[in-house]
């Protein structure tokens, strides 16, 4: 039996759209029962869905039939919510079928088939590494850099009880950007990655606080911008919308509880049910176990 554990994560950061990523202790949990290697016959349908879409493109890739194994997932992550649910599914896929084949492929080829299924690879770094990553993607092909942050840095993540589509929440965003917004923009998010990478939070809300993708998006998510301002207002350091959204992320080293609340009680103000999760940040990525069955 294989066991592949990826965590979930958020993108953009606020300013680091499509670039950014920070994961969590949360997890997606695959499990795989290869009952043999070479028997085929049997072998699992070819399913539309995610994770066998993953395993399968991986076999496809080593021109090799996928082999019959029974799956099961187990994510804590909520889906369609703005945490790398889909990411997290892709990378346990493709790093499963990896493993079942040997370490065939390079992890950089992983996440440019990674990227062919997600789209974009802010999440698929981040998953896949852990902790802070910064993507680049250049012909299709991915990039990136993790970048070492202190410990200490806590999340609240604040996710309302209805689900954004990313193609959705991408459907709003202008198709057009100013010169100074651009440059603005570039500083903030360097900022971000630096005030993270040093511990030094004091303008980490200054440079989080995204005037493009995210005010875009407040037509998506009712009492968006008082949620992120409770955050802040009750000692977050940070706040932001998790990746396309509809969760809110506030990072804080303390207050947590007081945090949460308050940005619960901004989304009840509109009438929005929503639950709080608080976790830290996963230093670790995917990992695979093997156990004899
Ligand atoms: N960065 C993407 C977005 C979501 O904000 O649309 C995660 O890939």
């Amino acid at each position: 039996m294989v066991k592949v554990i990826v965590p979930a994560s958020s993108a953009n950061l606020g300013t680091g759209f499509d670039t950014l990523g920070l994961a969590w202790q949360l997890y997606c949990k695959v499990t795989a029962v290869v009952e043999d290697v070479n028997n085929t016959d049997n072998r699992t349908p070819p399913g539309d869905d995610l994770l066998t879409r993953a395993i399968g493109l991986v076999f496809d890739q080593a021109g090799i039939e996928m082999p019959a194994m029974k799956l099961e997932i187990n994510s804590e992550i909520p889906m369609g919510k703005g945490l790398g649910s889909s990411a997290a599914v892709i990378i346990a896929g493709l790093y499963l079928a990896n493993h079942l084949l040997k370490y065939r492929f390079t992890d950089s080829q992983l996440l440019d088939w990674a990227l062919s299924l997600e789209g974009h690879a802010d999440n698929i770094a981040a998953a896949a590494a852990g902790g802070l990553t910064t993507a680049m993607v250049v012909d299709q092909q991915v990039y990136y850099q993790q970048v070492a942050v202190r410990d200490n840095l806590q999340s609240v993540i604040v996710v309302p009880d209805f689900t954004l589509p990313t193609r959705e929440a991408r459907a709003v965003l202008p198709r057009q950007v100013g010169w100074e917004d651009c440059v603005h923009h570039t500083q903030q998010a360097c900022f971000v990655l630096q005030s993270l990478a040093n511990g030094d939070y004091r303008h980490l809300q200054l440079a989080m606080d995204d005037t493009i993708v995210q005010r875009a998006r407040q037509q998506l998510i009712p009492g968006l911008s008082q949620v992120l301002d409770s955050a802040v207002q009750n000692g977050a350091l940070g706040a932001c919308l998790s990746g396309a959204g509809p969760s809110v992320l506030a990072l804080a080293q303390s207050n947590l509880a007081a945090i949460g609340q308050a940005m619960q009680d901004a989304f009840a103000a509109r009438g929005i049910k929503s639950q709080c999760l608080y976790t830290a940040i996963d230093q670790y990525g995917v990992r695979i176990e093997e156990y004899d069955v």
